[in-house]
């Protein structure tokens, strides 16, 4: 496949919870981080063989304000502060790309919210090769 999604549903959540309140998401919810410094989702990320690819991650946040993250590849930081800006509602959801390094076999991605307000609203993660003709959705 050109890609792999992960559903923030289904990660490891920090300080955040599973809610389905706001239409669009996939799968069967998102992630609400708790609106403070250091909420987190880390997924389990598996890769076919070393080599850059695109992190994708889908999410909405129904504020003016921005709600950065830091984006972790294996425990360290690939993308410090990356911004996930006001999307305009909760339901409107959008995607952000950080290309990164991966290992062959299991990885970890985290997303860690950086400022008081926490992270945006998180549906998934989607892993894609750079590269590739398949482009996520928008
Ligand atoms: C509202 C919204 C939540 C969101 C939260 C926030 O409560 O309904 O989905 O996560 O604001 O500001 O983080």
């Amino acid at each position: 496949a050109a890609f792999t999604d992960y559903q923030a549903e289904t990660a490891t959540i920090s300080q955040g919870v599973v809610e389905s309140n706001h239409a669009g998401f996939t799968g069967s919810g998102f992630v609400n981080y708790d609106n403070l410094i250091g909420s987190s989702v880390e997924f389990a990320v598996s890769a076919a063989a070393a080599g850059t690819q695109s992190l994708t991650f889908r999410f909405a946040n129904g504020t003016s304000a921005d709600r950065p993250m830091d984006i972790a590849v294996n425990g360290t930081v690939v993308a410090a502060a990356r911004s996930f800006p006001g999307t305009g509602a909760w339901t409107t959801w959008q995607e952000i790309t950080v290309e990164a390094p991966l290992q062959a076999g299991g990885n970890t991605v985290r997303a860690t919210a950086t400022t008081a307000g926490g992270g945006p609203n998180l549906d998934r993660l989607r892993v894609s090769g750079q590269g590739d003709t398949e482009k996520p959705t928008p």
